[in-house]
C-alpha cells in the first residue's frame, strides 16, 4: 500500500526522506495511548451517528487485534508509514478493509498527536507520583530510626550546628513532596482533551467532543483548537516538573558521594549498589549517585531543549514539533529508574552513627549556643556575646580542642562572666534539643515532623 497521504504526489518518497522525515522508530512508544485515542474517538464518531455501530465495533475489534500484534511483538515497523498514527491506521485497514478507512473522520494528527502525547504525559506524571511516594516512604522509615543520632548541620559545607540525621532525611522528603505537589497540579491542569480540533480549526462534522473526554477520563475539552494544536506546555510542564526532582535527587546523590568518602564515612553504600575499580583493587566506588548526579544533566537538556524547538514558531502545527518527543521519553524513563535504583541505595545503606557523631566534635558547632548563653543568661547584646564567643573558639584551638570540650576554668578564662551552668549548653546533643522552636531539628520537633509525614503519606495510600 502506497503512503495514506500521497494522493496528490506523483513520485514516491526517496528513502533518504523517509529517514530523516519518520518519527516511528521513536513514537512507536505511543501505541497503547494511539489505540486507546482512536477507540474513543470511533465510539464518540457511533455516538453521533458518523458511524454505525456495526462499524464501530470493527474498528474497535481491529483495533484491539492491532494493539495483540504489537504487544507479542509480531507488527512489522516499517518506517515509509512515517509515524504510529499511520502504521496503526495503514494496518487497520489492511485487516478489516475500507471500514478502516473512516476512523480519520473528523480528526487531523496534529489533534491525534497532541492526544497521544498528553495521555503519555499523564499517565506518567501518576507513575513518577507513585514512585516518589516509595521514595519518601524509605526516607521516613530512615527518620524513624535516627531521631536522636547527631550529624554536623553545615552551610557552606562548613560545621554549623548539631542536627539529628532524620531532620536531614526529612528535608529531603520535604523536596520530594513538594514534586508531587507540582506533579499533581500539572495533571489538574493538563487533564483537558485536545483531539476534535482537528487541523487547526475544527472540523465540520458534528462531533461530541464532551464525549470523547469522558471516554478518556478527561476532565474538560480544550477551548480553542488554533492553540490546542500548536500547544506542548504539558510536555514543558512535565520536563520542568522532573528537571527540578532530578535536581533533589542530585543534591542528595552528591552528599552520599561525600558521605561514603572516606573523609566523612557517615555511611557505607551496600556492596550491591557500588560498583569497583578496573585497575585499584581496593576501590568501592559510589557510581549509583555519581550517575544519578550526571543524569540529571541530561534531563536538564531535554528541558532546554524543547523549549528551544518551540520558541520560534509560528502557528499552529509545525513539523518541528515531531522533536518534542524523545527528550520526554527519556526524561521519564530517567526519573523513573533514578527514583528506583536512589530508594533502593538508601534503604540498603549502613548508617555510621558514631562517625557522625564524632563529626559533631569538631568546628565548634556549638558556639552559637555559648553566644546565646551570654545574652540570655548574662545579659550582654548579642553582637559583643558573638565577639566574645569567637574568643573562646580561637581558645579552644589553641588548646587543641573543641568548644564543646572546654572546661569552666577555662571559659572563665575567656569571659569572667561565664559561669558553671555554660557547660550544659554546650554540650552537643543539648545544642540539638534546643533548636525547638516549629521545624527546628530538636527530637521533639523531628518525631512531630516525623508523625505530620506519616500522616500525608497514610491519607493518600
Ligand atoms: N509524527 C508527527 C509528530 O510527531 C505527527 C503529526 C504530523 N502532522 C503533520 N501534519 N505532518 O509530530
Amino acid at each position: 500500500m502506497s503512503k495514506l497521504w500521497s494522493g496528490r504526489f506523483s513520485k514516491g518518497a526517496t528513502k533518504l526522506l523517509d529517514e530523516f522525515n519518520a518519527s516511528l522508530n521513536f513514537d512507536k512508544k505511543l501505541y497503547s495511548e494511539d489505540i486507546q485515542g482512536s477507540i474513543a474517538h470511533a465510539t464518540m464518531l457511533a455516538s453521533v451517528g458518523i458511524l454505525s455501530p456495526e462499524e464501530c465495533k470493527d474498528i474497535v475489534n481491529g483495533l484491539n487485534d492491532i494493539k495483540d500484534i504489537i504487544e507479542k511483538g509480531e507488527f512489522v515497523f516499517d518506517i515509509s508509514d512515517e509515524d504510529i498514527h499511520m502504521a496503526i491506521e495503514k494496518k487497520l485497514i489492511e485487516i478489516i478493509g475500507d471500514t478502516g478507512k473512516k476512523l480519520h473522520t473528523a480528526r487531523s494528527r496534529n489533534d491525534q498527536v497532541a492526544l497521544d502525547f498528553r495521555l503519555y504525559v499523564q499517565k506518567n506524571t501518576l507513575l513518577i507520583i507513585k514512585a516518589l511516594e516509595r521514595l519518601i516512604a524509605v526516607l521516613i522509615d530512615i527518620a524513624k530510626q535516627n531521631t536522636d543520632t547527631l550529624l554536623p548541620g553545615m552551610t557552606h559545607l562548613q560545621h554549623a550546628q548539631p542536627i539529628n540525621f532524620a531532620f536531614h532525611m526529612l528535608a529531603y522528603a520535604n523536596m520530594f513532596k513538594r514534586d508531587i505537589d507540582r506533579l499533581e497540579c500539572s495533571h489538574k491542569r493538563n487533564n483537558v482533551l485536545p483531539l476534535g480540533c482537528a487541523a487547526l480549526a475544527g472540523t465540520p462534522h458534528k462531533i461530541d467532543r464532551a464525549k470523547t473526554a469522558e471516554l478518556l477520563g478527561f476532565d474538560s475539552v480544550s477551548q480553542n483548537c488554533l492553540d490546542t494544536v500548536s500547544d506542548r506546555d504539558f510536555a514543558l510542564e512535565i520536563l520542568f516538573n522532573i528537571s527540578t526532582s532530578m535536581m533533589h535527587v542530585s543534591r542528595f546523590a552528591e552528599e552520599l558521594v561525600l558521605w561514603s568518602s572516606y573523609e566523612f564515612k557517615f555511611i557505607t553504600l551496600s556492596d550491591e549498589y557500588s560498583t569497583g575499580s578496573s585497575i585499584m583493587p581496593q576501590k568501592k566506588n559510589p557510581d549509583v549517585p555519581e550517575l544519578l548526579r550526571g543524569k540529571t544533566g541530561r534531563v536538564n537538556g531535554n528541558l532546554i531543549s524543547l523549549l528551544t524547538v518551540l520558541k520560534g514558531l509560528p502557528l499552529a502545527y509545525n513539523k518541528d514539533m515531531q522533536e518534542d518527543k524523545e527528550g520526554v521519553f527519556d526524561s521519564v524513563e530517567t526519573i523513573l529508574l533514578s527514583l528506583e535504583i536512589l530508594k533502593e541505595a538508601l534503604a540498603t545503606m549502613r548508617i555510621n552513627k558514631q562517625n557522625m557523631q564524632t563529626a559533631c566534635e569538631t568546628g565548634h558547632l556549638s558556639a552559637t549556643d555559648l553566644a546565646d548563653y551570654l545574652v540570655v543568661n548574662c545579659d550582654i547584646p548579642f553582637r559583643e556575646a558573638h565577639f566574645i564567643t569567637g574568643h573562646a573558639v580561637s581558645y579552644a584551638e589553641q588548646k587543641n580542642k573543641d568548644l564543646s570540650q572546654l572546661n569552666i576554668k577555662e571559659l572563665k578564662e575567656v569571659d569572667n562572666r561565664i559561669n558553671e551552668d555554660a557547660i550544659k549548653y554546650l554540650d552537643l546533643r543539648n545544642s540539638m534539643n534546643a533548636r525547638n522552636s516549629y521545624g527546628g531539628t530538636s527530637v521533639i520537633s523531628t518525631k512531630k515532623q516525623l508523625e505530620d509525614f506519616k500522616n500525608w503519606l497514610k491519607e493518600r495510600a
